[in-house]
C-alpha cells in the first residue's frame, strides 16, 4: 500500500471490509481525549467498517486524508488495519513566490490542493519583491498601481520581451485563498519582505529610499542596493500600515517580515540611516537591521502575531529572543545554528536541498528525501529540538507558468512532506520512491505536471549537464550587464 507521508504505526490485519465500488465505506468519526498529541489520529478498519478518531479537528482531517489515500490503493474493499499517526513537526511549510512571476488564484489553489493532500500545514505566500508587489492596498495605493507592474521581464533566455508584466490579488481573492486553506487546515503566512527586495515599494514611494531617486521595478533576478531607508520615520509608517492591512486579510499566527539579502551600501552613506544608528546606540548597519526586526516583531506581538524572518536578520547579533522565529536558508555565518543552539525557534528551509526552483540535477529527489533537518552541521541537541519544522520554497525567476512550477515541486514536495510529518527517512528511500511513482499518477489526475521519473535522480554526469543547462538559461545580456555595473 502506498501512503505519503508514511503513518507512524501501520498494522495490516487479516481480512477485508467490502463495500459497493463508487460509494464510501461505512464510517464513524469522533474526537477522543485518549489522543493527547495535537494533530494525531488513529484509524481502525474491521468487519464493522472504518473508525477514525482524532485528537482534534486537525487529527480527524488527517485521518480522513489517510483514508482517502488508502482508498486510492483498493477498489470496493479495504484491508483490516490499525493506524496511529502524529506529526513530528508542527510546521510543515511550502512557499510560493508570486512576485517574479504571477500565479492566478486557481493556480495557487491547485498548488494548495496538492500540498494539502500530503499534510502540509503552512503556506508561506511571498507577496512583495523587487519585481512586483502583489496585494491590493488602501493605505498606500501606489504599492499596487505602480508597484505591481514592471516594464518588461528579463529573467532568462527567451523572455527578453519588452512587454509590461503585472498582476496583483484583490483583498477578496486573498481572503478566498485564506478560507480555502482554512478548510484544509493550512495557515497562510503572508510575507512582506523588507528592508531589501523592495524596489517595487521604492518605485511607488521613492522618498522612502536613502537616495530618493525614482526607480523602475526590476526586470531581472538579483540582489539590489536600493533598499528602504530606515533612518526615515515615514518608512516605518509604511511598514506598519502594510502589516496592518495584511493582518486584516490574513488571520495567521505567523507573519513573515523577510530580511534577506539587504546590502548596506546605501545605509552606510545615508545621513538619516547614520543618524538613526547613533540615536539607537548601535554600531553596525547589520545591528540597525536587527533593531528594525526587533521593533517590528514587538509591533506584531501587540497584534497577537509571531514574526518569522530570514536568517540574515541575525547578522547584527542583536535579535530579541522574544517572538522571533528564524528561517534558515543560507547560514553562511552560522548565526542561525547558534540561534537554534540557544534554544530559539528555527524553520529549516536550507537552500541545499530544499530550494526546488533549482533543477533536479542540483537538488535530486533523493537529496531532498534524505535531508534530516535535525542533523544539520553544528546543531546541538537543544538546537535540534529548536527546529520547529521544514519549508520548501519555489522561487519563480525561472518559473514562468503553472506547468513548470508543478514540475519543479513534484515529486520533491512529497519528500519534504514526508520529512515534515515523520522527521527523517521513516521507511528508506526505495520504498518512498514507489510512493512517489504512485502519487505522481494521482497528481496528474489532479491537473498537475510532476517531473518524470527519469528526471528525479540522474547519473552524476547528467546532473552536471542539467545544472549547467539551467544556469546557461539564466544568463541574459541584462544579467551580465547588471553583474558588472558600477554603482
Ligand atoms: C532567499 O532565498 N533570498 C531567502
Ligand atoms: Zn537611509
Amino acid at each position: 500500500m502506498y501512503l505519503c507521508p508514511q503513518p507512524k504505526i501501520l498494522e495490516l490485519k487479516k481480512g477485508m471490509f467490502h463495500f459497493p465500488v463508487g460509494e464510501m465505506p461505512k464510517m464513524e468519526k469522533k474526537k477522543t481525549p485518549e489522543l493527547s498529541e495535537k494533530e494525531s489520529y488513529r484509524i481502525n478498519i474491521d468487519e464493522n467498517g472504518v473508525l477514525i478518531e482524532g485528537a482534534d479537528d486537525k487529527g480527524l482531517y488527517y485521518g480522513e486524508l489517510t483514508l482517502k489515500q488508502i482508498m486510492l490503493n483498493y477498489r470496493g474493499c479495504l484491508p483490516f488495519l490499525y493506524i496511529y499517526d502524529e506529526p513530528e513537526f508542527s510546521y510543515r511549510g511550502f512557499m510560493i513566490d508570486s512576485c517574479r512571476h504571477f500565479f492566478t488564484v486557481d493556480e495557487i489553489k491547485k498548488m494548495i490542493d496538492a500540498a494539502a493532500f500530503f499534510k502540509f500545514n503552512k503556506f508561506h505566500f511571498h507577496l512583495s519583491e523587487d519585481q512586483g508587489f502583489r496585494v491590493e492596498m488602501e493605505s498606500y495605493p501606489l504599492l499596487t498601481s505602480v508597484g505591481s507592474v514592471r516594464p518588461s521581464s528579463n529573467f532568462g533566455r527567451g523572455e527578453n520581451d519588452n512587454t509590461p508584466y503585472g498582476g496583483y490579488y484583490t483583498k477578496e481573492e486573498l481572503k478566498d485563498i485564506v478560507k480555502y486553506c482554512e478548510e484544509r487546515h493550512i495557515e497562510v503566512i503572508p510575507e512582506f519582505d523588507f528592508p531589501g527586495h523592495t524596489t517595487a515599494v521604492i518605485s511607488a514611494y521613492p522618498e522612502l529610499s536613502c537616495t530618493g531617486e525614482k526607480l523602475e521595478l526590476k526586470t531581472t533576478a538579483g540582489v539590489f542596493k536600493d533598499i528602504l531607508c530606515i533612518g526615515n520615520p515615514e518608512t516605518l509608517k509604511l511598514i506598519y500600515s502594510v502589516i496592518d492591512e495584511f493582518c486584516e486579510i490574513f488571520p495567521s499566527k505567523y507573519f513573515h517580515i523577510g530580511g534577506d539579502e539587504a546590502p548596506k551600501t546605501r545605509w552606510l552613506n545615508c545621513p538619516k540611516c547614520k543618524a538613526k544608528l547613533e540615536e539607537e546606540g548601535l554600531h553596525t548597519m547589520d545591528e540597525l537591521q536587527g533593531w528594525l526586526v526587533n521593533e517590528v516583531a514587538a509591533y506584531l506581538k501587540k497584534k497577537g502575531r509571531k514574526a518569522i524572518c530570514w536568517n540574515e536578520s541575525l547578522n547584527g547579533g542583536n535579535l530579541d529572543k522574544d517572538n522571533i522565529t528564524v528561517a534558515l536558508w543560507m547560514d553562511k555565518t552560522n548565526k542561525a545554528i547558534e540561534w537554534a543552539n540557544g534554544g530559539n525557534p528555527v524553520i529549516m528551509e536550507k537552500f541545499t536541498p530544499y530550494y526546488v526552483d533549482y533543477p533536479y540535477g542540483m537538488h535530486s529527489l533523493k537529496d531532498v528525501y534524505i535531508f534530516n533537518p535535525r542533523k544539520v552541521k553544528g546543531l546541538s541537541s537543544l538546537g535540534a529540538a529548536s527546529v520547529k519544522g521544514v519549508e520548501s520554497p519555489i522561487w519563480t525567476e525561472y518559473v514562468r507558468d503553472f506547468k513548470t512550477m508543478s514540475y519543479m515541486c513534484f515529486p520533491r514536495w512529497l519528500a519534504v512532506a514526508e520529512t515534515g510529518w515523520n522527521g527523517a527517512n521513516p521507511r528508506g528511500y526505495q520504498k518512498f520512491l514507489k510512493s512517489a511513482e504512485f502519487y505522481s499518477d494521482i497528481l496528474k489526475g489532479m491537473g498537475h505536471n510532476p517531473a518524470p521519473k527519469s528526471e528525479w535522480n540522474s547519473a552524476p554526469h547528467e546532473r552536471l549537464n542539467k545544472t549547467v543547462g539551467f544556469f546557461r538559461n539564466t544568463l541574459t545580456t541584462e544579467t551580465i550587464k547588471n553583474f558588472f555595473k558600477k554603482d
